[in-house]
């Protein structure tokens, strides 16, 4: 029998329109070989949902994403909206969308591809071999710690600030999501934090040691956050698994993926305890490049790929789409962002057609 799935599609701002839909192709190209079929619905959020209505995060978006399956995103943001005050600018939409789903653990894997070591910026015998999976926490920290905000003192000045806080129940979730995940990949686990300086980060180390009883089979380390973004550049194929809370991962995940050559080829899933999960790349809008025909749409279909792994649960179909971005990277073809010497330059629409070929 034919499993439907409804989509939610949130195509966002810049690049993101274009690159969803070539998502939503390679997705009903495979659809009818693994016996699926899809129903996607689109909604609104970031600069185009302000524009559309004001918000950045219509409620209507929040109910329609709660009634799906799934929920593809491609990427919110851009020059227009970012003089806007704060409650109504795209980023506030997509951290209200990760609040009102309650996606705290967001996997941000980071694999160097044979076939573009050398569109990384670091030597060929660093990178080569990388394969790691940045778990973040995404509903906590300091994104959303209050009190926040920025006062006028007594002097006259004004004061900004903002909360860095975990409770244990929240180190406690996203931990485990860490040891479950290097439990299913080489078993090594690294937490990030900055328990040399903050208090928040002891009680993080604290979780996160105490729980490590419960896993045996996963090795346990621990680095400071600066420590962690150095050794990154310097020898990033000792990881596997990276757990750091919400800023913190904010900022490895960037590193991490430039390791790889360009953020325009990484994918990511943010999960919650339950109900649909949001899969995006983990490249931003790049209003810059912005129609035409420039984009890299691989970030976009390799986040599919995840969605059918995570919450469909169709690891052969996901397998498919990934194959078709290796056969389309042997055949020589890349966008700007991952071009080298040697092969061909080419746009969104040519790496659709690509895919689109090779999966038929
Ligand atoms: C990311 C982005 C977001 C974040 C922004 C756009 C709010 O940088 O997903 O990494 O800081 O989490
Ligand atoms: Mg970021």
């Amino acid at each position: 029998m034919t499993q439907n799935y409804r989509i939610t599609l949130l195509p966002g701002d810049g690049i993101g329109p274009e690159i969803i839909a070539v998502a939503v192709q390679v997705l009903e190209a495979i659809a009818p070989q693994f016996d699926l079929s899809f129903s996607f619905t689109e909604a609104l959020l970031g600069g185009a949902a302000i524009d559309a209505t004001g918000s950045p995060l219509p409620e209507e978006t929040l109910t329609t994403c709660r009634n799906s399956d799934a929920i593809l995103l491609a990427a919110i943001g851009g020059y227009k909206w970012d003089n806007l005050p704060r409650a109504q600018r795209p980023e506030t939409g997509l951290l209200g969308l990760r609040s009102g789903l309650g996606l705290f653990a967001n996997l941000r894997p980071a694999t160097i591809l044979p076939q573009l070591v050398d569109a990384s910026s670091l030597k060929r015998e660093v990178v080569e071999g990388v394969d790691l999976m940045v778990v973040r926490e995404l509903t906590g920290g300091v994104y959303f710690g209050e009190p926040k905000g920025i006062f006028q003192t007594e002097t006259g000045e004004k004061r900004g600030f903002n909360t860095m806080a975990y409770t244990e129940s929240e180190i406690d979730r996203i931990a485990k999501v860490g040891f479950e995940t290097a439990q299913k990949r080489n078993k090594k686990l690294c937490s990030v934090d900055k328990a040399n300086v903050l208090e928040v980060s002891q009680l993080w180390r604290d979780r996160v040691t105490a729980m490590s009883a419960d896993y045996p089979d996963v090795e346990l380390s621990h680095l400071y956050v600066d420590n962690a973004a150095m050794q990154l550049v310097r020898n990033p194929r000792q990881f596997d698994t990276i757990l750091t809370s919400n800023l913190f991962g904010d900022i490895l995940s960037d590193i991490a993926a430039m390791l790889t050559g360009s953020i325009g080829m990484l994918p990511s899933a943010s999960l919650g305890a339950n109900g649909p999960g949001v899969y995006e790349p983990v490249h931003g809008s790049a209003p810059d490049i912005a129609g035409q025909d420039k984009a890299n749409p691989m970030a976009q279909v390799l986040s599919a790929a995840m969605m059918l792994r995570y919450d469909l649960n169709q690891p052969a179909a996901a397998a498919k789409l990934e194959e078709a971005v290796v056969g389309v990277l042997d055949a020589g073809f890349r966008t700007g962002d991952i071009f080298s010497e040697g092969n061909q330059l080419v746009g969104c629409d040519r790496i659709s057609k690509e895919l689109l070929s090779r999966l038929a």
